[in-house]
């Protein structure tokens, strides 16, 4: 605010020094004219030398407003160009948004007709304090957050030093976790994703594999905790297709079938949607089906098994993970072992699809674990520093939302509008495929 109005002084300063000659000159010229016409011609009435006086007395005035809004006009320019006024970081953006767009338009339409003096003057008193275009100050820890640093046209060359199967033989499908070196070039935070360039030729138009893209599994600090490893959890795609064969998917088994010591072409990092929320006090839902618990574990190493100078968390983490069979469920000792550390500060949900049930003896998806704490969710979801993580199948999200709209509207709230809010504040965050 102070380099506003230190700047908007300027102007007003320089006006004020022909403000005080013009008017000067108007009392003299005014008074000489009086003299005048009181010695030369005592017959004529004293109030008609005023005829000759008042257009000096215009002129002043004239004079006197434009210097104004001339200043003003200045220091709207001014203001509007700012962006690093510490007064602007401090407000919030819808306030100083509507400031901003009333001072655009009318003000300067205002400025060239001269008959509105007043209104102008008016407009001017809040322009002075309304700051320029304010920056969104992100919920999330955004800042410094690299992308693309790797492209697939020069790929960075990682090698596989670890590649674990993580569920069970009887799971239905395999989920893999494997570690890749990055000796630090492949600057990543925790929610990021990385592609990655199978081998061999897309035999359909002979050409190099294209990439795909997969949730990065580990903390930013990564799982040896050197900042030179990135870890996946990937799920081998298999499907019979309409003729009755059976077909592999490229990437994901290319990447399963990874030995150590094998190279792997690495892009990236990408994704701004996953990054963990600044505030350590936060509470933080995360949502996840099957491998969409990648950013998850990398959320949670961070919470939970690492120290941080500018980070600890001591809020609420509260996971719901959606899987097929009890054979499926990914890193449950993790977690176990996070909730034996710090058991105020998280808590596990488990939805097992093909073995649980709710009372209704309906399949236990995700959606239908969390309505059994619907109530305590929306009361959550109501506080400011509450931010919702969602990743994993496409289906999910219709799912959840059902629940909210019924939730919403208990509070007479439309679920859909007051989504877009959270989005909007980065609290409500999707990723799913
Ligand atoms: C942001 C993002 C993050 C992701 N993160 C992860 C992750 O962490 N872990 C993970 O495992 N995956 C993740 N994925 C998915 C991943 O990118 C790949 O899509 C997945 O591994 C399949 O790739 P693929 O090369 O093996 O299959 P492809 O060879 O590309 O084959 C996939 C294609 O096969 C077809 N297909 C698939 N299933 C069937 C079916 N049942 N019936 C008929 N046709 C079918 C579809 O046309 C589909 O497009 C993520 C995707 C995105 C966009
Ligand atoms: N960032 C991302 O976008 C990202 C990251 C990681 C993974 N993914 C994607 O997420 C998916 C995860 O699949 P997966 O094979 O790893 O999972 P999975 O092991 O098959 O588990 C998925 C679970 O979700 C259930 N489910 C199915 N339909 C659902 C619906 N409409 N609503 C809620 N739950 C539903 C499944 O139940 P049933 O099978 O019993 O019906 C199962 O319990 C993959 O498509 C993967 O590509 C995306």
């Amino acid at each position: 605010m102070e380099s506003i109005l230190e700047r908007s002084t300027g102007p007003v300063g320089v006006k004020k020094q022909h403000k005080f000659l013009i008017f000067t000159s108007a009392v003299a010229i005014g008074f000489l004219i009086s003299s005048i016409q009181f010695t030369k011609y005592p017959s004529i009435p004293f109030y008609s030398s005023l005829v000759v006086y008042l257009p000096f007395l215009f002129a002043f005035f004239t004079l006197h407003f434009s210097s104004i809004t001339m200043a003003a006009a200045v220091s709207a320019v001014v203001s509007l160009s700012s962006s690093k006024s510490t007064a602007i970081s401090t407000r919030t953006s819808l306030v100083s948004q509507e400031r901003v767009s009333f001072a655009k338009v009318p003000y300067y339409k205002n400025v060239s007709s001269s008959g509105k003096l007043f209104s102008i003057r008016a407009q001017i008193t809040t322009e002075a304090e309304a700051p320029a275009k304010v920056e969104k100050v992100s919920k999330k820890q955004e800042e410094g957050v690299v992308t693309n640093k790797y492209r697939p046209k020069e790929p960075y060359v990682s090698r596989c030093l670890l590649n674990t199967k993580i569920t069970g033989d009887d799971a239905p499908g395999e989920t893999w976790h494997m570690v890749f070196t990055t000796e630090g070039e492949i600057p990543y935070r925790e929610g990021q994703s990385i592609g990655v360039i199978p081998d061999g030729i897309d035999p359909k138009n002979g050409k190099p594999h294209k990439l795909r893209l997969y949730s990065i599994a580990s903390s930013a600090l990564g799982d040896f905790g050197d900042s030179k490893t990135v870890s996946l959890c990937v799920k081998r795609l298999v499907y019979t297709n309409d003729q009755g064969e059976e077909v592999k998917g490229v990437c994901s088994n290319f990447l399963c079938d990874l030995k150590p010591g094998a190279e792997v072409q690495i892009t990236g990092p990408v994704g701004k949607e996953m990054l963990m929320p600044k505030d350590p006090n936060a509470t933080v839902i995360m949502l996840a089906t099957g491998t969409g618990i990648a950013p998850f574990r990398s959320f949670m190493w961070k919470m939970f098994f690492e120290k941080h100078e500018d980070y600890q968390f001591n809020g609420l983490a509260w996971l719901f993970l959606g899987v097929p069979t009890s054979s499926s469920l990914l890193y449950k000792e993790e977690f176990e072992k996070m909730s034996e550390m710090k058991p105020d500060n998280l808590r596990v949900d488990f939805a097992v699809s093909r073995e649980q049930t709710n009372d209704k003896g309906e399949k236990m998806y995700i959606q239908t674990r969390m309505a059994q704490y619907d109530k305590e969710l929306w009361e959550l979801l109501k506080k400011d520093n509450t931010f919702v993580y969602m990743c994993g199948l496409k289906g999910m999200e219709k799912g959840i939302d059902d629940i909210m709209v019924s939730l919403a509207a208990e509070d007479g709230i439309d679920w859909m509008q007051y989504k877009k809010q959270l989005k909007k504040e980065g609290q409500w965050n999707v990723e799913v495929y």
